[in-house]
Order: C-alpha cells, then sequence, then structure tokens
C-alpha cells in the first residue's frame, strides 16, 4: 500500500448531504496532481489494494485541477456501485499546507512582510503580486475545458483550497454566470482577490478562527482591523506606487460593501458601484459562510447558501446583494 493511501479518510456516502452523493458515484475518480491526492468509491467491504491504486492512478485526471473524471454516460456504472452499498474515500487534506494555492498564499505573506517593511520597491511589489495572481488564477481556472464545472468542481472541495483559490474559484463562477468571462476581467478579480484582504494576513490562528466563527461580534481589535483592510490593501497599493488598473483598486476598497449600505468600510449602497464589485461582494460572503460552515464541521452545499443569502422575506432595500446578480448565479449553476 502507497503512501497516497494514508491521505484518505474513509466516509460514508450516506453522510453526504444528496448531492453530493448524486456526484460522488458519477465522479468515480477525483485526483489533485500538486497534491497528490485521489478520491475513489470503493464499495463496502472490499480492501484497499495496491492493484486498485494502480487503477486509479491510470484512471485518474491529469489536468491540474481539483477536476474530476466526466461523469460517466450511462448511469450503469453508478448504479452498480450504488447497488454494492459503497464507502467513499473522500478528498480531505490533513493539514493546511495540502490545500491547492498554499504555496501561493505563502508567497503573498512574505510579499506583504517585505512592503510592511519598506524591502521592497513598488515596481517590484507589481511584479510579484502579478506573478502570484496569474498563479492562483491558473490552479483555480485554467484556460482548457469546461471552466464552469471545474469551478463547481473546486467549489465542492472547498475544504481542497486555500482561501485566495477558494474565494477566487466563487467570484469567477459568479462573474461567469454574470455575463462576465473576458481574461482581462478574470485577470482584474484574481489581482484584487491577491491584494484586497493582504492587510489581514497578520491575524493569529485565534482571530482568524473568531473571524469565520463570530461575525459580526468581533472583539474590538479584530473588529478595527478588519472594518480597516479595505482601506488598509488600498492605501498600501497607492503607498508603494503599485501599478495596477482602476478596476482593480475599485474592487478592493469595497469588497465588503453590501446592497443594503451596510457593508464596510464606508457604507456605501454597492447598488452605486460597477456590477463586478456586487458579484465580488457576493463572492466574499459566500465564501465566509461556506468556510464558516466548514470549519464547524457541517456540510452545506453552494446553493444551499445561496438560497441563505437570497432570503426571500428581506425588502428589496434591506438585501444584503443584489437580487439580480444573486439570480444569476443561481440560474447559471442550475443550468450546469
Ligand atoms: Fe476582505
Amino acid at each position: 500500500m502507497g503512501a497516497v493511501k494514508m491521505i484518505y479518510q474513509r466516509v460514508a456516502l450516506e453522510e453526504l448531504p444528496l448531492d453530493e452523493q448524486k456526484r460522488a458515484v458519477q465522479d468515480i475518480y477525483a485526483y489533485a496532481p500538486r497534491l497528490k491526492l485521489y478520491a475513489v468509491l470503493v464499495p463496502k467491504g472490499e480492501v484497499w489494494s495496491a492493484e486498485k491504486e494502480q487503477v486509479l492512478l491510470r484512471n485518474a485526471d491529469s489536468s491540474p485541477y481539483i477536476g474530476l473524471q466526466e461523469a460517466p454516460k450511462s448511469s450503469s456504472v453508478a448504479d452498480s456501485v450504488l447497488s454494492n452499498d459503497p464507502g467513499l474515500l473522500q478528498l480531505k487534506p490533513i493539514d493546511p499546507s495540502e490545500r491547492l494555492g498554499f504555496k501561493e498564499t505563502q508567497e503573498l505573506h512574505d510579499l506583504f512582510k517585505l512592503i510592511k517593511g519598506d524591502g521592497i520597491s513598488g515596481s517590484q511589489a507589481t511584479e510579484q503580486i502579478l506573478k502570484i495572481s496569474d498563479g492562483v488564477l491558473g490552479i483555480v481556472a485554467p484556460d482548457v475545458g469546461d471552466l464552469k464545472r471545474k469551478l463547481l468542481n473546486n467549489i465542492q472541495n472547498l475544504a481542497m483550497l486555500d482561501d485566495s483559490s477558494a474565494l477566487l474559484s466563487l467570484a469567477i463562477l459568479f462573474a461567469t454566470c454574470n455575463g462576465f468571462s473576458s481574461k482581462s476581467t478574470l485577470r482584474d478579480l484574481s489581482l484584487a482577490i491577491m491584494l484586497m484582504d493582504l492587510p489581514m494576513m497578520d491575524l493569529s490562528n485565534e482571530e482568524r478562527q473568531q473571524y469565520f466563527l463570530e461575525r459580526p461580534n468581533w472583539s474590538e481589535p479584530l473588529k478595527a482591523k478588519v472594518y480597516k483592510h479595505p482601506l488598509d490593501a488600498y492605501d498600501m497599493v497607492f503607498a508603494k506606487a503599485m501599478s495596477v488598473p482602476d478596476l482593480v483598486l475599485t474592487l478592493v476598497r469595497n469588497h465588503h460593501e453590501l446592497f443594503n449600505g451596510k457593508g464596510f468600510p464606508k457604507g456605501v449602497r454597492s447598488e452605486t458601484l460597477p456590477n463586478l464589485v456586487k458579484i465580488l461582494s457576493l463572492a466574499v460572503e459566500t465564501f465566509e459562510m461556506l468556510r464558516c460552515f466548514e470549519i464547524q464541521g457541517e456540510s452545506r452545499t453552494l446553493m444551499e447558501v445561496l438560497m441563505m443569502i437570497r432570503d426571500e422575506k428581506v425588502e428589496p432595500h434591506l438585501r444584503r446583494h443584489s437580487r439580480k446578480v444573486c439570480d444569476d448565479v443561481i440560474k447559471g449553476i442550475r443550468a450546469q
């Protein structure tokens, strides 16, 4: 038995949410090559063997995603697996350092330290951030294949993704569903996501935990840091004279602003801001809710979270997010 086996966790299929179950039996193999992680369905009672591992290796998708094989054309494979009462070996990293995008986040940390310590010029900082941004973009949305499906797969395996990669997957998916799919839009989103939370990079693990789990009842020091970070990031870009497009700056500054004007740092109604800002703000909130559920060990699908955010009963002017942006995302995912 190879080392690959060690990173699997066995979970019962019936413990997965219903739509995960369906996906799990359609996508027989999953492979994340950079992490050397695999997921495979194994009928309950069967023993993992070197032969099975070889079959898995031969059949694994070699594209650089947490991408899965295309679903079988007929459902017979899935049916036969189901009728065998299967267990599922699920992708689950044992350590955050195994998350996709971890290396790029480390590079962001290093860059942030250099910027804070004045150890880098503006043009060097721009060059580095663009390189990291393109790296993450290449991970979550490579220029091949069915982008929407790859992004949905990424999001279904959120625990496998580092924060920037997870958020970028959501932002690009949401932008695509809202009709933005040009290469330059994706690059602007990626660059904004790399820059906007740089000032949050020195949060301690406890603060990070508090950020996700106790929102918005943070301690005063954390609240001060959180409420200021979009402006700090914006100022950092100016102070360093980094050269980034105006739209990126608008995204950085407003990524926590809401439709009802109850966001931060300025509390402006996002209605008055470019559409891409509304899309990013929705992606930010969706990501934070999904991560929060994940940290608490609860499983919620993207659609469940979007439905919570959409909240039918809320008066239009009190909604946190644009109904149209949200509905176009839901429509786009359903059409997939
Ligand atoms: Fe942020």
